[in-house]
């Protein structure tokens, strides 16, 4: 059967997953949240007191990893690690620092490549990440590069947080954002880059209303 892939990247909190799930949902595709992947080994190594950044620790420890993703009647994706529920623990900071440290490994990335694969083959998919449109579905009927500045994406995760309940300060929200755009555009792994065939989205001056119209019109206009 053939399916088809929508490719959502770009740097964090641009919004690619609020988006990319609504514009899941009202085409009617599941929606895979592949940061969540890699948040999971992320939390695990953190569990373990394993160094995020120990590329031969952390690869030692994969054969241990046992992740799934599940989804819901209602599209929400829940991440499971040997079983347990972590879909609330893999958001807390500093797991976001730790999955960003881990994501630079090969080793991990191969690992989970073709977990992505997999889900895309077996469902029509909007996925977002880091290296979706490059590395793991060069092939994607439609890849968007979905960007907005480090201020805005700040403020958006600060507002994030708030609704969580764990707000922080916004200096140290926009640190840590500047922080992982560095090492997401600068590891030799896969690195977050735009990939040539991919539609750019700035989000800067947009709300979500509209940054969701933009980006089902990008998508209907190829699909
Ligand atoms: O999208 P996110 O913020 O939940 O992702 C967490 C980290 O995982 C991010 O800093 C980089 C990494 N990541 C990646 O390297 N490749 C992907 N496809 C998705 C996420």
């Amino acid at each position: 059967m053939n399916t088809i892939s929508i490719a959502i990247d770009g740097p964090s909190g641009a919004g690619k997953s609020t988006l990319a799930r609504a514009a899941a949902s009202e085409l009617g595709y599941l929606y895979v949240d592949t940061g969540a992947i890699y948040r999971t080994i992320g939390y695990y190594v953190l569990q373990k007191g394993i160094d995020p950044t120990d590329s031969l620790a952390v690869s030692n420890a994969l054969p241990d990893i046992h992740v799934e993703l599940e989804h819901g009647a209602d599209g929400l994706q829940r991440m499971r690690l040997s079983g347990a529920d972590v879909t609330a623990q893999i958001r807390l900071p500093e797991v976001s620092l730790a999955a960003s440290a881990v994501s630079a490994h090969p080793q991990v990335r191969s690992f989970l490549l073709e977990m992505q694969r997999q889900l895309a083959r077996a469902h029509d998919v909007i996925m977002d990440g880091r290296d979706i449109g490059t590395v793991v579905l060069p092939k994607a009927d439609v890849k968007v590069f979905l960007t907005a500045s480090d201020q805005a994406r700040a403020r958006r995760r600060c507002l994030e947080l708030e609704q969580r309940g764990t707000p922080e300060p916004f200096e140290k929200v926009l640190r840590e954002i500047q922080e992982r755009d560095w090492n997401d555009t600068h590891r030799a792994a896969a690195p977050l880059r735009q990939a040539e065939d991919a539609v750019l989205l700035d989000t800067t001056r947009l709300d979500f209303r509209q940054s969701l119209k933009a980006l089902l019109k990008i998508i209907k206009e190829r699909v």
